[in-house]
């Protein structure tokens, strides 16, 4: 029987933590203001953005919302961020991806001021995040981070296993665990005998976006697994990219989906947001 991680309960905590920080703040004149930009009205994109918002009420942050229509040209999008990148009042600027296909994404985040890029994308926080220096972190990642401190897996000195590369979980994932101390191998579509690397797994996260992939024969006894995944199931549930009920026997603690991950991704965005103004107290 694995411990359940509890991300519902440990984004909660952090939020509580930085609700604190920010009152705080507030009390030496410090306000944090978020700016928040969506391009057409994606579902999905709407929910996240919508919760970011409410993240950003409960914690305390302002929120500034820019809702623009989906034929948005891509000068236009760059002139808003520019704005913002200026006005001295906005401490973090979020571009809500994907963006229509006209305009170009990488533009985009490296139009974002690196000291206002609370999601990490930008080239400069990648690079800042590689060398080990301040700067933002991406989030998702860095709320696995924290899912592990905060639940007593010991990350130093152990194996860490990640399954899938990409830009916004993989990489800075490696990253992460490495300036952690962890012993890292990153997996994806050309590794060969990926059963074979991730068994040796005592950390194994997963991100590979195939639905219920990891199944137990992937994973050392005792692991601890962390699904970053999120798809439905044939009954149309939630699930991961781990097949929950066939690796949960094997390990020693995994995540759930949903609120494993999931809630982190916000509870680091906010995180962000305060650390933008970390260190300023007094200086206003
Ligand atoms: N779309 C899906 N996830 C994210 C995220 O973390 N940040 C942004 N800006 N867009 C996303």
């Amino acid at each position: 029987m694995a411990r359940l991680i509890n991300g519902k309960e440990i984004s909660k905590q952090i939020k509580d933590e930085l609700k604190e920080e920010v009152s705080g703040l507030k009390e030496q004149g410090v306000q944090i203001c978020l700016a928040v930009i969506q391009v057409g009205s994606d579902p999905a994109s709407s929910v996240y953005v919508n919760n970011k918002k409410k993240a950003c009420a409960y914690i305390g942050i302002d929120s500034r919302s820019y809702e623009l229509p989906e034929d948005t040209g891509e000068e236009e999008l760059v002139n808003l961020v520019e704005s913002l990148n200026e006005d001295e009042s906005v401490n973090g600027i979020l571009v809500q991806l994907p963006l229509p296909a006209h305009i170009n994404e990488d533009r985009i985040i490296r139009t974002i001021s690196p000291d206002k890029d609370v999601d990490g994308f930008h080239p400069v926080s990648v690079g800042r995040l590689w060398l080990g220096e301040k700067g933002f972190q991406s989030c998702t990642p860095a709320g696995i981070i924290q899912l592990l401190k905060r639940s007593g897996v010991q990350i130093e000195g152990r194996e860490c296993v990640i399954v899938g590369r990409s830009n916004i979980v993989g990489k800075p994932m490696a990253a992460l665990l490495l300036r952690e101390n962890g012993t890292v191998t990153v997996t994806h579509s050309r590794t060969k005998d990926l059963r074979e690397v991730t068994k040796r797994a005592d950390i194994l996260i997963v991100a590979i976006g195939k639905k219920q992939f990891i199944t137990a024969e992937y994973v050392k006894k005792g692991a601890a697994v962390i699904d970053v995944g999120i798809h439905r199931d044939e009954n149309n549930h939630l699930c991961g990219d781990v097949d929950f009920d066939s690796v949960e026997p094997v390990a020693s603690a995994i995540t759930p989906v949903p609120g494993g991950v999931g809630p982190m991704t916000i509870a680091m965005l906010m995180d962000n947001c305060v650390e933008s103004v970390r260190g300023r107290e007094g200086s206003q």
